[in-house]
């Protein structure tokens, strides 16, 4: 006998995207918007999206919740993220070099406790949740305790997280080095026990290249080979000094991308962050090869580190997503984040609209994790990962939008004086996992 199917209706406005595109009017192509919409869901899943027929849509038996006035749309995605820098956020003073020795390093070095990792990871979700973001793709500390922690965490809620433990045999403090044998070993093994495991996903996650002896990557390489389906994710030209540093490790390279690529640590599902000061061939490189980037705007804002080149990643059809890169971003939040890469492509005349910022936030960085098919959208069959937005939260947003009709016009003030306090509910596989509002005791354990 079949089992009944538990079925959830939602009414509210709805945007979205109904496909993936790159160019500016080709998003607008795709764009969405439903005034007054009921979503349907079942057993984690879309059913369907439609316009509101004065209740008539609202199949029997369905539980209804009304969000009318307010904006839902799909769950951001947050390409590029570390778990233990959670604690470290704005730290003063210092550019990407200095600051991973004097700030990062010695608190990545505290993960290494699985306890210590667990009440972290518990609030790592929370913040991600509460700013609107239902998936990941995460850097944890080198230790693999730091892997459990997360995932056991996100497991709790059926999220779709993806992440893996950073490798690194170089140019690190004596307690964070591994030597690359035992690296891969522990890699192995966090595949096996987690990749694929409900909505998990599995990240091999060399640094970058300052911290990778050549046998690292080679042993990355391996493991890319030897589990085709994982993601890769890592750094790449985000600084001028680091750039320069990559150019005397490996002079034997063209230039930085070269030394991944000679790893075969490129393609579809591998990530790289920043993409800052990358030359043609590089841009060339990542075209050809299918890989994605991650825009990091609060970030390279943060460190000093440059303005990313969104034109000339669409010029390619590169697929991008956003990422906080906190701790050297400087929020969780999507939409801040969003608003800081609408600042970056000005100082470079991009004009960056609000309906290409949100594909970027949502089916855009679907597809630059190769998980358009999944999350992204509301398009039948897609995982129910989606948020409830108050667009209107501060008197000054209420003052702004006041007698603004059009949502381009809304979704641009959302994005450029919106935060965490417009997002009122988060919802992962169909299940509501944060209400603004509620009291976070297990947050509070972790200050006492
Ligand atoms: N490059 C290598 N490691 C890091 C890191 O932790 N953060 C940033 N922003 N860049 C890096
Ligand atoms: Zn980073």
């Amino acid at each position: 006998m079949m089992s009944k199917k538990r079925l959830q209706g939602f009414r509210a406005a709805f945007i979205h995207y109904a496909g993936v595109a790159h160019h500016s009017d080709e998003i607008a192509g795709q764009f969405r918007y439903l005034p007054d919409g009921l979503l349907l869901i079942a057993d984690g899943k879309v059913v369907s999206l439609t316009p509101w027929d004065d209740g008539n849509n609202v199949p029997e038996g369905c539980e209804f919740t009304d969000y009318q006035g307010r904006l839902i749309l799909p769950g951001f995605i947050d390409t590029h993220i570390h778990f233990p820098q959670t604690e470290m956020i704005a730290a003063y003073g210092e550019q990407l070099l200095e600051w991973l020795e004097k700030y990062t390093f010695p608190v990545e070095s505290k993960y290494g406790d699985s306890e210590y990792a667990s009440a972290m990871a518990a609030f790592f979700i929370r913040q991600l949740f509460s700013h609107g973001t239902t998936t990941a793709l995460v850097f944890a500390s080198v230790h693999p305790q730091s892997v459990n922690a997360l995932f056991l965490e996100a497991q709790k809620y059926a999220m779709r997280i993806i992440a893996g433990k950073v490798m690194m045999d170089r140019h690190v403090p004596e307690a964070l080095l591994e030597d690359p044998a035992e690296s891969a070993r522990q890699t192995r093994q966090l595949i096996e026990r987690w990749h694929g495991k409900g909505r998990l996903g599995y990240a091999i996650t060399p640094r970058f290249v300052p911290t990778s002896s050549p046998a690292l990557l080679e042993q990355a390489g391996v493991l890319r080979r030897e589990y085709p389906d994982v993601w890769m994710q890592t750094h790449l030209s985000e600084n001028i000094r680091e750039i320069e540093w990559v150019s005397e490790l490996f002079p034997e390279h063209d230039n930085y991308l070269g030394v991944y690529d000679h790893y075969q640590l490129t393609g579809k599902r591998s990530v790289f962050a920043h993409c800052i000061h990358l030359q043609d061939k590089e841009w060339t490189c990542l075209q050809q090869t299918g890989s994605s980037v991650a825009f990091c705007p609060s970030s390279n804002l943060f460190l000093g580190s440059g303005l990313f080149k969104l034109s000339a990643a669409k010029a390619r059809k590169i697929p991008v997503g956003i990422g906080t890169d906190v701790g050297a971003g400087t929020s969780f939040s999507l939409l801040r984040t969003l608003g800081d890469a609408y600042k970056v492509q000005q100082l470079q005349s991009y004009k960056l609209n609000a309906c290409e910022a949100f594909y970027h936030a949502t089916l855009g960085g679907a597809h630059a994790l190769d998980l358009d098919s999944v999350i992204g959208n509301f398009a039948p069959g897609k995982e129910a990962d989606f948020i409830v937005v108050d667009l209107t939260a501060t008197p000054l947003q209420k003052l702004r939008c006041s007698g603004s009709t059009d949502i381009l016009d809304k979704l641009f003030v959302l994005m450029t004086l919106g935060d965490e306090r417009n997002i009122t509910h988060t919802w992962v596989n169909g299940e509501c996992v944060w209400t603004q509002g509620e009291t976070e005791e297990n947050d509070h354990a972790i200050f006492a």
